[in-house]
């Protein structure tokens, strides 16, 4: 049986196909992606209406891609998985209407898939050896959290930003530094360009149970215009900033990984979104005593259809069939989704 699974929750309009076999075991066959970080770096940031309108016209054709690159056509698809949030309420919405057309014209069921859990699970799908339990750090430009994964729809929150996301700490610091949108691998590299920081920033919130980024912000803003004239100048002092910033902000995020380990004793995590690129927060998080790091490909780690394959996949197999007339949830916490919606 041949499965299409969609994304269209933010800024990438993704599209996979992937194969279930008899067992139930799930191939990822082709997967293609349009990326709109180009047409918002003018903007500096994410603008809705534009990205939805970028999904109307990008989505057909990543479809019509995908089902060429995996070999087949749409009377030959069994079923259509698609993002139904949490995202940009413009956007999840072209994607699932584009899925109910579908799914009607050609009398197939469609399964909507809980972006979250598809940023969860997508360390499995590229790490057959990574089994339940296991912790994940979902850290990207609109989410930082750490899940308990115990099972397929089984996820225990064990820490969530209650403001900005850390991407967004990169990102904005980034802009500071005078780096163009999004800007958090450019600061990484910088900061990676020198072995220590002549700076230094608090440490924020080790004691409590969710990440806090907007404290950070204001120290890392304060040092940058208090430094405004030496960085413009010096290039050695602009990294050193990147260095100190990138540090601070991956001290946030191993000082809650560690606590999760310490609190719940599981011995194995995954770190997965756009920040796991970072190179100083994968040596942190491997530095981590008797614990192994899974990361999914880097290609998984961002935006992607594949991974909603893959929990469309599963979600198949247990049987799950969703209603025609279902809504784009734009803010649909992923631990609810044992409960019913
Ligand atoms: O998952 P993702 O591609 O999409 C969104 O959430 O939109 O994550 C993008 C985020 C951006 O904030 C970007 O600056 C950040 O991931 N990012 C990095 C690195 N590569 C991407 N942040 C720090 N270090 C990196 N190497
Ligand atoms: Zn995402």
């Amino acid at each position: 049986m041949h499965l299409l699974a969609i994304e269209t929750s933010c800024d990438e309009t993704a599209a996979a196909v992937a194969h279930i076999d008899a067992s139930g075991q799930a191939r990822i066959l082709s997967e293609r992606i349009s990326s709109q970080v180009k047409l918002h770096e003018l903007y500096g940031g994410v603008v809705p209406e534009l990205a939805a309108r970028e999904h109307l016209s990008n989505l057909p054709l990543m479809v019509e891609e995908a089902l060429k690159l995996a070999g087949i056509s749409k009377s030959d698809l069994g079923c259509i998985a698609v993002t139904r949030g949490p995202g940009l309420k413009g956007c999840l919405l072209i994607g699932l209407d584009y899925a109910k057309g579908l799914a009607v014209s050609l009398g197939i069921p469609m399964i909507g898939v809980n972006h979250i859990e598809g940023h969860l699970l997508a360390p499995m799908m590229d790490n057959p050896e990574l089994s339940f339990p296991f912790l994940c750090l979902v850290v990207s430009g609109g989410h930082t959290e750490i899940h308990e994964v115990r099972g397929l729809g089984d996820y225990h929150l064990v820490s969530r930003t209650i403001d900005d996301a850390a991407g967004e700490a990169f990102d904005k610091s980034a802009h500071l530094l005078g780096f163009a949108y999004p800007g958090g691998a450019a600061l990484a590299k910088l900061g990676d360009s020198v072995p220590s920081s002549e700076f230094s920033l608090p440490k924020v919130m080790r004691h409590e149970a969710g990440f806090s980024f907007s404290g950070l912000k204001t120290a890392i803003s304060l040092l940058i215009s208090k430094n405004k004239e030496r960085f413009e100048k010096d290039l050695l002092v602009r990294a050193s900033l990147a260095h100190a910033i990138q540090g601070s902000i991956v001290d946030a995020l191993v000082s809650k990984l560690k606590a999760a380990v310490r609190f719940t004793g599981i011995r194995q995590a995954a770190i997965t979104g756009g920040v796991a690129a970072n190179r100083a927060l994968r040596a942190a998080a491997s530095a981590i005593d008797g614990l192994t790091v899974y990361y999914p490909k880097a290609e998984h780690c961002t935006d992607n259809a594949a991974m909603i394959a893959f929990v469309g996949a599963k979600r198949f197999i247990i049987g799950q069939r969703d209603a025609l007339n279902i809504t784009a949830i734009a803010r649909w916490p992923v631990e609810e989704l044992g409960r019913k919606n």
